[in-house]
């Protein structure tokens, strides 16, 4: 850690932090398809990720007493459907308002496949983690700092607390997917020791992971976990940015 970073606090994310998250992934991802739609539309994202039917560890990066950055982690039950389905009326209207953003960003087919999975009877959604995914991988869904304080450290001690959280709740490894061209997050992943995961052609589409040290010993982690990971892809959150 940096002595820039000395400063800086790591806590978990309550209701009233929701804002300054939203406010925060805005900043963050200015281009990303949720922001477009508005500080509250993140919100309510955000809303779900925190209460819906996931197992999630929410944190958010203080410096100077004032959130400069978050992460959202864990297992997700629908992370993204799920929050569709629960809010389809107010994201209905906000579609109309920008249609033109989701037509651009998304692409009709993805806006049909959505609008079916709309329309489709509510169920309890699974975990999103295929069948070929251990269930010992804990899924980073989103990590940001405010761009004005980026480089400073924050986004390592989010990871580090996530990671500490993570090995404490006996997960053996941690997945995230970034896209190939955030070169800025993909460097910064590595720097922490994530390493790519190949798809089976070989190509590399943006998945990450990292394997977990076992906190007690003979427990199976490090090699065991890396060589599982390595034959099983993993799984890829579904609103990358
Ligand atoms: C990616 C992100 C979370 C990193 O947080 P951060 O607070 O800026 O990162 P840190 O200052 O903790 O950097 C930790 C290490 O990552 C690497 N790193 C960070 N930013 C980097 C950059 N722009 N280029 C190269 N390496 C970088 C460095 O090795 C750095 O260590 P150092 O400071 O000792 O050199 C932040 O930049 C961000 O919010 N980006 C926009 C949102 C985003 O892309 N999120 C990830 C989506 S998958």
């Amino acid at each position: 850690m940096s002595d820039r970073s000395a400063t800086v606090s790591v806590r978990e994310a309550r209701d009233g932090d929701l804002q300054a998250v939203a406010e925060l992934h805005v900043a963050a991802f200015p281009e990303s398809v949720l922001g477009q739609l508005g500080v509250e539309a993140v919100r309510r994202n955000y809303v779900w990720q925190l209460h819906g039917p996931h197992d999630v560890t929410a944190l958010v990066a203080e410096l100077g007493g004032r959130p400069v950055g978050f992460l959202f982690g864990g297992v997700f039950r629908g992370s993204t459907i799920g929050f569709v389905k629960s809010q389809k009326f107010f994201l209905a209207g906000q579609v109309l308002r920008h249609p033109k953003v989701l037509v651009d960003r998304i692409g009709l087919d993805r806006v049909r496949l959505a609008l079916r999975l709309v329309s489709s009877r509510w169920s309890t959604p699974a975990p999103e983690v295929p069948d070929a995914v251990p269930r010992s991988s804990f899924g980073v869904l989103a990590i940001a700092v405010d761009p004005a304080v980026q480089g400073h450290g924050v986004g390592r001690e989010l990871m580090a607390s996530a990671s500490a959280a993570a090995t404490a709740e006996g997960f053996e490894a941690m997945h995230l997917s970034v896209h190939p061209d955030n070169l800025q997050a993909v460097s910064f992943y590595e720097s922490l020791g994530w390493r790519r995961t190949p798809e089976e052609d070989g190509g590399w589409v943006g998945r990450m992971r990292i394997a977990l040290e076992s906190p007690e010993p003979g427990v199976a982690t490090g090699e065991d976990s890396e060589a599982a990971l390595a034959q099983h892809p993993l799984d890829q959150t579904d609103d990358r940015d």
